[in-house]
């Protein structure tokens, strides 16, 4: 089986003032992960940011943003671009979250451009995709992931694939206490992975795919012993620092 890289996301979602965030970087500090071999991200809010990776480096973990403009620079009141998250020291940022697609309607047509203009930019994207729980019920899951893939990543080549991290966060899972089983969260990955190899080919086997939903160090494990799960994308417990840890040595 190919070597993925392991990667675990916080995502701080609309949470912490600078004080706030520098508190937590300084306990997070204090006690560093041991472990080496995994790739530690942290999606704070664009106001935390640039204090974030003057206070952390990028030795211990690496900065994100929870979302970009696809332009560069220009009229658009409100909204930040690429250039000015590399600005602040992003490397990665989160797109199709399905809090931005359900709370600001964002469609298939926009993520695309999100996903090009991160690309553009030498931003990882992570990208978000997931069924909510009356797809799940329905019994459409599969088709509903299948289409947020194949419209939003279909136009890439295997270069630019080969770049992006995808996030499995089944909607009814996330902060809701409830996480997908192990056995639900590995089917659906396994299914993605099938997805990417008719889309890529080869290259389908270096995308890690990250589990995203009610993630917690009791649960954690347990996520990444399946063979398709390389990581997690995590929201309320990456608020705390040991919290986050907990799940970070988990891999
Ligand atoms: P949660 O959020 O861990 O609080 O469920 C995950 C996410 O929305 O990325």
């Amino acid at each position: 089986m190919e070597q993925r890289r392991k990667i675990v996301a916080g995502n701080w979602k609309m949470h912490k003032t600078i004080p706030e965030a520098m508190e937590w970087a300084r306990s997070f500090r204090m006690e560093p992960m041991t472990s080496g071999s995994v790739q530690v991200v942290l999606f704070p809010p664009f106001t935390a940011l640039n204090s974030l990776v003057v206070e952390l480096g990028s030795a211990q973990l690496e900065l994100g943003a929870q979302d970009i403009y696809p332009g560069s620079f220009g009229a658009v009141t409100g909204e930040v671009s690429g250039a000015m998250l590399r600005d602040a020291g992003a490397r990665w940022v989160l797109i199709g979250h399905s809090e931005r697609r359900q709370y600001f309607n964002e469609s298939h047509g926009l993520l695309e451009a999100k996903l090009r203009g991160a690309l553009e930019w030498g931003l990882h994207p992570v990208y978000c995709v997931g069924e909510s729980l009356y797809e799940r019920e329905q019994g459409v899951h599969f088709e509903v992931v299948a289409t947020q893939m194949k419209e939003v990543m279909g136009s890439l080549d295997e270069k630019q694939a080969e770049r992006v991290v995808i996030a499995y966060e089944p909607v009814w899972a996330i902060g809701t206490g409830k996480t997908a089983s192990a056995l639900e969260a590995e089917e659906m990955h396994a299914f993605i992975r099938g997805e990417m190899a008719a889309m890529w080919g080869g290259v389908s086997g270096q995308i890690p795919i990250l589990y995203g939903g009610s993630v917690k160090p009791s649960n954690a494990a347990q996520l990444f012993r399946c063979p398709n799960i390389d990581g997690a994308l995590v929201g309320g417990a990456s608020l705390d620092p040991d919290e986050f840890r907990a799940i970070v040595l988990s891999v």
